[in-house]
């Protein structure tokens, strides 16, 4: 799917914590990569990267791709709303945003046509030490991913 693409990756080593099901996080990440993939042309540049932002940790899925026009912007969260006919279901960008928002996180998008599109998730940092009673309570599918 990345064939011919320039796929980059800027992680630093000292993110906080943050606090997901590494199963629903990783088909986040799979949805935007392969979105970024198919609106950006042989050679062009996709860029994943990740930093602090004050108490939250954003990810940012970047491409060079074609862009989002302006009108079609606003319904791109929408079940179903694809303009891949027949070969979208258009649940990807829906199913990401309730995966993220049940984390108290956010999704938002910044498109300029032509020019591309950056998708940006901010999600909670966990205190490195949280009460005990708190990590004996969360559901045992949760699970503490560290990105590096
Ligand atoms: N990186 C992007 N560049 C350009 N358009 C995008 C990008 N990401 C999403 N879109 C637009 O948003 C629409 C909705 O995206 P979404 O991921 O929800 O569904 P889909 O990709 O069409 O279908 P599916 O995810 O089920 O394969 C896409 O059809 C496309 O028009
Ligand atoms: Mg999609």
């Amino acid at each position: 799917m990345l064939h011919g693409r320039v796929l980059e990756s800027r992680v630093p080593p000292d993110l906080p914590p943050i606090f997901v099901d590494a199963n629903q996080l990783s088909q986040v990440l799979m949805n935007l990569l392969l979105n970024a993939a198919q609106a950006t042309a042989q050679g062009g540049h996709i860029e994943v990267s990740a930093s602090r932002v004050s108490d939250s940790v954003e990810i940012q899925v970047a491409d060079t791709g074609c862009g989002i026009p302006p009108e079609i912007l606003p319904h791109v969260f929408e079940p179903f709303f694809t303009t891949k006919r027949g070969k979208g279901t258009g649940l990807g960008l829906s199913i990401s945003q309730t995966y993220i928002r049940s984390h108290d996180g956010e999704v938002r998008i910044d498109s300029t046509p032509d020019k591309g599109t950056t998708v940006t998730i901010t999600l909670p940092s966990r205190p490195a030490d949280p009460p005990l009673a708190v990590a004996v309570d969360e559901p045992a599918s949760h699970q503490e991913v560290i990105i590096q």
